[in-house]
């Protein structure tokens, strides 16, 4: 060990992602074990997850059915490349994904998690205009607070500011939609706002006026605007904004990393809302996070594009050395079994109502100015203390965690993502910890 004066300097050298190093490591936060709904930590305490690990353990923790088919897979196929060759239950695993998306998306394409699938979805696009004829269309759009996981493609079509301002020029010709929302009119609002969606989507068609659809190549948004704390676009936005895109020849791609498999009570978002884009991205609740997995899926379309524009040779030069992992793949067939067998996404949909009045029974408690809600997601504002973004919040979530309760904070926000097998028995307690940290912090 290199260092060994300071307080916990065992923890030094391990630099940890979206994480104050300094704090943490002053006063650490250990898993050793989880099992179903609950974490174990290594002072002994059972920690609720409220927040699926990170919107990705959608079916309870160490599954037994999951656990033992990546067991399996280890001792038989631990390795192959997906570069020329292939293992068949990737195929299995594409053909299980693509029967749950709705109208063409037909074709998977398997990255190793969101922020890869972010970056190759956005190089589907541009690559599609090229090979369809149209290669002036390189300009992306994709919107204020998004967040399309880490990538330079997606910090660069991504708009929290944080992710973006320490790192450069990022991509060129990108333009943002705004955020489609406004705290005074739709705090309180239970699942999604009633405004007119061209309030917000006006300024797409400005920037199509603006840089002529010809030079347009996709817009991405999350249908469910997730880490910037559980937003919704109004009623209807989704609609229209397929309505423009498609008018235009732009492509749309929904980011649905957080919202594919079950979150909001269905498949994905695409079939929630029914609206189909072009390309979807997924990873997380797609092997219930067991293996790090992400994908995309295209429509026949483009995937038809790309493999009869393209006289011979690869049609597609991307790819990653584990782009389609055997464990991951593993994971991914065993937990869409589970999806099922279990009749997960049914039950979010029998839970939802419960989950909504619960969080909404939270309205009037000191700090919270805002409690929103889509299926088992959720999202609290907590009031700034003088002025200082995020540092109520980040007490809040302290406060949760001493309560037992895993939750996360971004910013001013509090979100909560209950696993989706969580019955109404295993949401009260959420309920309760939220309640005792609106009154408890200052
Ligand atoms: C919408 C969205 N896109 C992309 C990502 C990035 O995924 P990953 O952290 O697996 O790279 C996330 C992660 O939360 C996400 O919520």
């Amino acid at each position: 060990m290199k260092h060994t004066d300071a307080k916990n300097d065992h923890l030094a050298a391990y630099w940890m992602p979206f994480t104050p190093n300094r704090a943490f490591k002053d006063t650490p936060r250990i898993y050793k074990s989880a099992k179903g709904l609950y974490y174990e930590t290594t002072d002994g305490r059972q920690i609720l997850d409220a927040f699926s690990g990170l919107w990705c353990s959608n079916l309870g923790h160490c599954h037994p059915k999951i656990t033992e088919a990546i067991q399996k897979q280890a001792a038989n196929l631990d390795y192959s490349t997906a570069f020329n060759f292939g293992h068949e239950s990737a195929f299995d695993l594409a053909n299980v994904v693509a029967d749950q998306f709705p109208g063409d998306l037909d074709h998977v394409f398997f990255t190793n998690s969101g922020s890869e699938a972010v970056d190759t979805a956005l190089k589907m696009a541009l690559a599609y205009h090229r090979i369809n004829g149209e290669g002036t269309r390189t300009r992306l759009i994709g919107r204020v607070n998004g967040y399309h996981g880490v990538g330079f493609g997606g910090i660069s079509v991504g708009g929290m500011v944080n992710n973006r301002k320490f790192f450069g020029g990022l991509l060129g010709g990108v333009d943002h939609l705004p955020f489609p929302y406004n705290a005074e009119r739709d705090a309180f609002t239970r699942g999604e706002p009633g405004t007119d969606p061209m309030e917000y989507l006006k300024e797409l068609e400005q920037i199509i006026t603006l840089h002529d659809a010809t030079t347009i190549a996709a817009v991405i948004v999350e249908p469910m605007i997730g880490s910037a704390g559980m937003f919704l676009p109004p009623k209807g936005y989704l609609k229209k904004l397929r309505e423009i895109t498609e008018k235009h020849g732009i492509l749309l791609i929904f980011d649905e990393v957080i919202t594919a498999f079950g979150r909001l009570g269905d498949a994905n978002a695409a079939s929630y809302f029914g609206v189909t884009p072009d390309i979807c991205t997924m990873a997380k609740g797609i092997n219930n996070a067991a293996v790090p997995m992400g994908a995309v899926i295209a429509s026949k379309k483009l995937y038809d594009t790309f493999i009869d524009g393209t006289k011979a040779g690869i049609e597609f030069f991307h790819g990653y050395t584990y782009s389609a992992h055997p464990l991951a793949v593993a994971a991914g067939l065993a937990a869409q079994e589970v999806y099922k067998e279990e009749n997960v996404y049914a039950h979010v949909r029998s839970v939802a109502k419960y989950f909504e009045d619960g969080l909404h029974s939270l309205k009037g408690e000191p700090h919270i100015t805002d409690i929103r809600n889509i299926g088992l997601a959720g999202g609290l504002t907590i009031a700034q203390r003088d002025g200082v973004i995020g540092a109520r919040s980040y007490d809040f979530f302290l406060k949760c965690y001493e309560h037992g309760i895993g939750v996360r904070s971004n910013g001013d926000t509090i979100a909560i993502a209950p696993i989706l097998v969580s019955n109404p028995e295993d949401l009260d307690p959420i309920f309760d910890a939220l309640k005792k940290a609106a009154n408890e912090i200052d």
